[in-house]
């Protein structure tokens, strides 16, 4: 699978050690051209949702895409949601068969191997964004125990042996594919069917962590802005990713 005129990864920066891809891309964003990637080995200050951190030892996946895109703020999760459906489909070509949790995370076998960080740039006049992305690919399960974290591998949970780069030149060129059709056409419904079909959490009742306060609602659908669409006691309302915890 090759694409002559692919933009994504075309320039790739590949690092041993750094502290975070997303946060060197950030820092760099105007010096790196669009669709540069940068990869890193390991990440020593690897960055997560709201605040959290995320462990990025060796034998794991972890690189930022960079979008210079003039985009509507309102756009970023659907972002998310197409970076998802990349890593999803990569997988699947390698007979991985993954659980897409709403907003950012996909599981294998109910454990999370993966989680999807996307971050905007930019000033007033001129926007672009970040996606960064973490797999747990060949890592073993204990430095996921010994830190308290509830975390697999896809090594952990398929006994298969990935290897990483075929693995990321698969998203690359997924992602290359897919966002630059949204790009041009603005058509997120066309992956919903992904999206919904291979969710961990649409149909089930779900555990939704807000601050302090949790709710339980059963979670139908994924909207046109990338939300997640709720039933709480009878109530529908869309879910923003925000600050949202969601257990199963
Ligand atoms: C999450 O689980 O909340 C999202 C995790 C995103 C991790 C990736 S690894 C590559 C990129 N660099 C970071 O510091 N974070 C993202």
């Amino acid at each position: 699978m090759t694409n002559q005129n692919r933009l994504i990864g075309k320039k790739l920066l590949h690092f041993d050690v750094i502290d975070s891809t997303n946060e060197y891309a950030k820092k760099n964003f105007f010096k790196l051209e669009n669709g540069a990637v940068i990869l890193s080995d390991e990440q020593s200050k690897g960055r997560g949702r709201a605040g959290r951190g995320f462990i990025s030892t060796r034998g794991g996946l972890f690189f930022s895409v960079v979008f210079h895109s003039k985009l509507d703020i309102s756009r970023l999760p659907i972002y998310t949601q197409l970076a998802s459906v990349a890593v999803f489909k990569a997988l699947e070509d390698l007979s991985i068969n993954a659980k897409i949790k709403w907003p950012n995370d996909l599981y294998i076998n109910g454990s999370k191997v993966c989680g999807i960080l996307t971050e905007l740039v930019g000033s007033k006049d001129f926007h672009g964004i970040i996606v960064g992305i973490g797999i747990n690919v060949n890592n073993k399960k204990d430095e996921f125990i010994k830190q308290n974290i509830c975390a697999s591998s896809i090594e952990e949970e398929t006994g298969l042996k990935v290897n990483k780069n075929t693995l990321l030149e698969k998203i690359l060129l997924y992602i290359d594919e897919i966002f630059l059709d949204y790009e041009k056409n603005s058509d997120f419904i066309k992956y919903k069917p992904i999206l919904i079909d291979n969710s961990l959490i649409i149909g089930k009742e779900i555990e939704i962590t807000f601050g302090n306060e949790k709710t339980i609602a059963k979670a139908l659908d994924i909207d046109e802005f990338g939300n997640l669409i709720i039933d709480f006691n009878g109530q529908i309302s869309a879910l923003n990713a925000g600050e949202v915890h969601i257990k199963i």
